[in-house]
C-alpha cells in the first residue's frame, strides 16, 4: 500500500479519486471500426499490439460494430455524432466518403502531423490528394485494398474441368454454366446489397473500361447510356448463377459457401485473402475480375481524429502507429491489404499480397462506390437501395433509371 501511494505521489496522481484538479487525463482511446471477426479482427489485433508497444500508458478500447463494409457501423456513428458522443477515432474510406465528415465539421485537420511524421514523402501522391480537401489532410491511411478480385475454390473448379481463369466476361459466364452442369447449384457466392454493388461495379469496369467507369462518378459518363444497359444485362446473367438467399447474407456467410465447396467463385475485396486463410482455407485461388484488364479498383481504410475526442493525446499516438512503417507491416500482413506506404518491405506478405503490390504499381487505379472512394455515403445508400429492389423485381430498365437518378443528385454537369 505504501509503495502504491509513493508511486502515485511520484506520478502526481491523486489518491482521492476523480473530481479534483489532479484528475489524470484519459488514457483510453476508443477506436471505432467494423472489424470484428476473421482476418479483419486479426488485422485490428495486430495494430492494437503495435499501438500498445508504441504508446505506453494508453489503452485501446474497441468500439467496433459488426457488419461488412460498415453498413451498421456508419449508421451508429451518425447517431453518436448527433448526440456529441464521438469515438476518439474512426475508420473512414479515403476519397468521397471522407468529405461528408469534413463538411459536417466532425473531424480534425491532421496536416501538421503529416509534416512532423514525414508522411508526405512515403505515401503515394495521388492517395494524399484523395485525403486532402481544401488544402488540408484529414485522415491517416492504413492500407490499400483491392475490390475487383474473384476468389475461387480450386477443387470445385477442377471437378468441373476448369483449370484456368476466364479471359473475359463471356468465358466467365461459360465457366459458371459448366459448374452448374456439374451439379454446383450456386456457382457464384453472392451476398447482400453492397456486395451486389461490388459485382455490378466490376462488370461496369469490364464493359465501360477504367476511364468510362471512373467517369460515372464525375459526370463524364452517362448512366443512361447503352454500355450501362449492356453491363446490367451481364450483371443479371451473373446473378442467375448465384445463391437465391443472397439478400440475407453478409460477405463472410457468402464466403462460407466458397469454403464449403457449395460455390466455385466469389467476387470480393482482398480482405477475403486474409479471411480465407484465417478460416482454415489457405488454398484459395484468385484472379482479377474478367475483362477488368489492369484496372485496380482501390479503397483505403483511414483513421481520423474526431472533433471533440476525449483523448487527443492517445489518439495522436494511435494515428502515428497507423501511419508508421511497422504499424502498416503488421496490420496489412494480417488484413489481406497492402501497405499504403511505399517503403514497407514485401517480406512477410502472402503470395496474393505480393501480387497485389506488383499490380498496384503497374495497374490503372479506379475508385469504388461500394467502399467509399468514388461516391459519398448518401449516393452509396441510394445505389444499394436500387440494387435491393432490383434483386427482387429484376427490371433492368428500372435499375438503370434508379442508378441514373441517384447520380443526378450528386453530379453536377
Ligand atoms: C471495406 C473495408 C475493408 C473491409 C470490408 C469488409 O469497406 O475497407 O477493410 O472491412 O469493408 O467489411
Amino acid at each position: 500500500m505504501v509503495a502504491v501511494l509513493a508511486v502515485a505521489a511520484l506520478l502526481g496522481v491523486s489518491a482521492c479519486g476523480s473530481g479534483d484538479d489532479d484528475t489524470p487525463p484519459p488514457s483510453t482511446v476508443e477506436v471505432f471500426t467494423w472489424w470484428v471477426e476473421g482476418g479483419e479482427k486479426a488485422g485490428l489485433d495486430a495494430l492494437v499490439r503495435q499501438f500498445t508497444a508504441d504508446c505506453p500508458g494508453q489503452r485501446f478500447e474497441n468500439g467496433a460494430v459488426a457488419g461488412g463494409a460498415g453498413v451498421n457501423a456508419k449508421r451508429e456513428l451518425t447517431q453518436r455524432m448527433a448526440r456529441h458522443d464521438p469515438p476518439d477515432t474512426f475508420q473512414a474510406h479515403a476519397g468521397a466518403e471522407l468529405i461528408d465528415y469534413i463538411d459536417a465539421g466532425q473531424i480534425e485537420d491532421l496536416t501538421a502531423y503529416y509534416d512532423s511524421w514525414g508522411l508526405r514523402g512515403v505515401l503515394p501522391a495521388d492517395l494524399v490528394a484523395d485525403l486532402t480537401v481544401r488544402g488540408k489532410i484529414y485522415s491517416v491511411p492504413a492500407n490499400i485494398h483491392r475490390a475487383n478480385v474473384v476468389w475461387t475454390n480450386p477443387a470445385v473448379l477442377a471437378r468441373a474441368g476448369i483449370t484456368v481463369p476466364p479471359k473475359d466476361l463471356t468465358a466467365f459466364i461459360a465457366d459458371l454454366a459448366k459448374l452448374k452442369a456439374a451439379g454446383v447449384e450456386a456457382p457464384l457466392a453472392l451476398g447482400r446489397d453492397w456486395t451486389q454493388l461490388m459485382l455490378l461495379e466490376a462488370v461496369l469496369i469490364s464493359d465501360l473500361g477504367p476511364t468510362g467507369f471512373s467517369g460515372l462518378f464525375t459526370g463524364d459518363t452517362d448512366w443512361r447510356g447503352a454500355l450501362v444497359a449492356k453491363a446490367i444485362t451481364h450483371f443479371t446473367a451473373l446473378l442467375s448463377y448465384g445463391n437465391l438467399d443472397r439478400d440475407a447474407l453478409d460477405w463472410p456467410q457468402a464466403e462460407r459457401l466458397l469454403i464449403d465447396g457449395k460455390a466455385g467463385y466469389q467476387l470480393m475485396g482482398d480482405w477475403a485473402a486474409a479471411d480465407l486463410a484465417a478460416k482454415g482455407f489457405p488454398g484459395y485461388g484468385w484472379f482479377t475480375f474478367p475483362g477488368n484488364g489492369k484496372a485496380f479498383q482501390w479503397s483505403a481504410d483511414s483513421f481520423t481524429l474526431s472533433t471533440g475526442a476525449a483523448n487527443v493525446t492517445g489518439t495522436e499516438c494511435w494515428l502515428k502507429t497507423v501511419g508508421s512503417a511497422t504499424g502498416q507491416q503488421v496490420f496489412n500482413a494480417a488484413k489481406g491489404s497492402i501497405p499504403a506506404r511505399t517503403d514497407v518491405p514485401s517480406t512477410g506478405f502472402s503470395p496474393y499480397q505480393q501480387s497485389a503490390m506488383a499490380d498496384w504499381k503497374s495497374g490503372i487505379p479506379v475508385p469504388s462506390c461500394a467502399h467509399g472512394s468514388a461516391c459519398p455515403q448518401a449516393w452509396q445508400t441510394a445505389v444499394n437501395a436500387a440494387l435491393t429492389s432490383y434483386s427482387s423485381g429484376k427490371d433492368g430498365k428500372i435499375l438503370q433509371s434508379d442508378l441514373a437518378q441517384a447520380a443526378d443528385l450528386f453530379v453536377r454537369p
